[in-house]
């Protein structure tokens, strides 16, 4: 009996601690890890929100860049991390689905981790240097099926998403195209518009920029409608290639355990962000689109999550896709 009482108080301390914490979380600047290089689509949208997300929580959001294995290394990073709210894992479609069908990971990315909130998405856009001699995206299609032993196409490596881009791509077309993976589609986009590879299958948001400064030439969106952003893109329907639809949709994680109060004041941090209209402008501009607001909880994330797994793993798996 004494040994039940003591374990008994013993929890109680424990949680009076951990809910002390909560109230005075955050205490400390909080780190995101993001899985692909500074200047990219994932690192753009991590530091747009938590630079909002300051005013929300009263504290700094450090950006971390953890790269290498299509952001699989950030992700065990965080879940390795203390379950303390001051280590926020950032992803998307390719780290935090993909991955688990292509690597052999020391983690679950279903278990280990706990949602806090879906965050923006937004379609591909097939891009090309500017020196290639096709201006519509049949002409490319063409171009890279006769130059398909030598046509490279930047990826951020095996499993992101301009990768399951490029591999959706292969698939619909028969085109087999030499994949050139870097630590993120920042890298990637420099070398595209220094003409060093051909082509990406790369997020608007990365491309948006360079496309409007004519430094790389755009064929087609992954959706039904055509962007606000770049309304002048056809989209893969009216360009020729129909089917082609993708969408790549990102997220916050906390390592598994994380008090709820915490998660709940990420959330909202979030949450308010993506609310705000200084915010909404800047990611309009970018063509990445707002989840509606029932679809902002942590619930909704995790069943989000769990359904997106369900859906592609099994794609991916029949794709063959292999680490590089
Ligand atoms: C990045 O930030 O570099 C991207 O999210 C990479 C990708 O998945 O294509």
């Amino acid at each position: 009996m004494r040994i039940l009482l003591g374990a008994a108080a013993a929890v109680v301390v424990i949680a009076g601690a951990i809910n002390a914490a909560a109230q005075t979380y955050p205490s400390k600047p909080v780190t995101i890890i993001v899985p692909f290089a500074a200047g990219g689509p994932s690192d753009a949208l991590a530091r747009l929100l938590g630079d909002r997300m300051k005013n929300t929580l009263g504290q700094t959001f450090v950006i971390e860049n953890v790269t290498g294995a299509a952001g699989s290394i950030a992700v065990s990073r965080a879940v390795r991390a203390p379950a303390d709210g001051y280590t926020v894992s950032f992803g998307h479609l390719g780290t935090h689905v993909a991955n688990g069908a292509i690597y052999s990971l020391p983690y679950d990315m279903l278990a280990d981790l706990d949602p806090v909130v879906l965050l923006p998405s937004n379609p591909m856009v097939v891009v090309s240097k500017t020196a290639l001699p096709a201006k519509t995206l049949k002409e490319l299609l063409a171009w890279l099926k006769t130059n398909q032993a030598t046509a490279t196409a930047g990826t951020a490596g095996a499993g992101s998403g301009s990768h399951i881009a490029g591999v959706y791509l292969e698939t619909l077309t028969g085109l087999r195209l030499q994949y050139v993976p870097y630590r993120g589609t920042a890298p990637a986009l420099n070398d595209l518009v220094g003409g060093q590879i051909d082509i990406i299958v790369d997020q608007a948001s990365n491309s948006m920029q360079q496309i409007r400064s004519g430094r790389i030439r755009a064929y087609a969106i992954t959706d039904s409608k055509r962007l606000k952003a770049a309304p002048e893109i056809p989209t893969a329907e009216e360009a020729g290639l129909p089917g082609f639809h993708m969408t790549l949709w990102n997220g916050l994680w906390v390592p598994k355990g994380t008090p709820k109060d915490i998660v709940a004041r990420l959330n909202a941090g979030a949450t308010e962000a993506m609310a705000d209209p200084a915010v909404a402008k800047r990611l309009n501009d970018l063509g990445l689109e707002v989840p509606a607001r029932d679809q902002q909880t942590p619930q909704a994330l995790g069943i989000w999550h769990k359904a997106e797994v369900d859906k592609w793993w099994p794609i991916i798996k029949k794709a063959g896709i292999k680490p590089e």
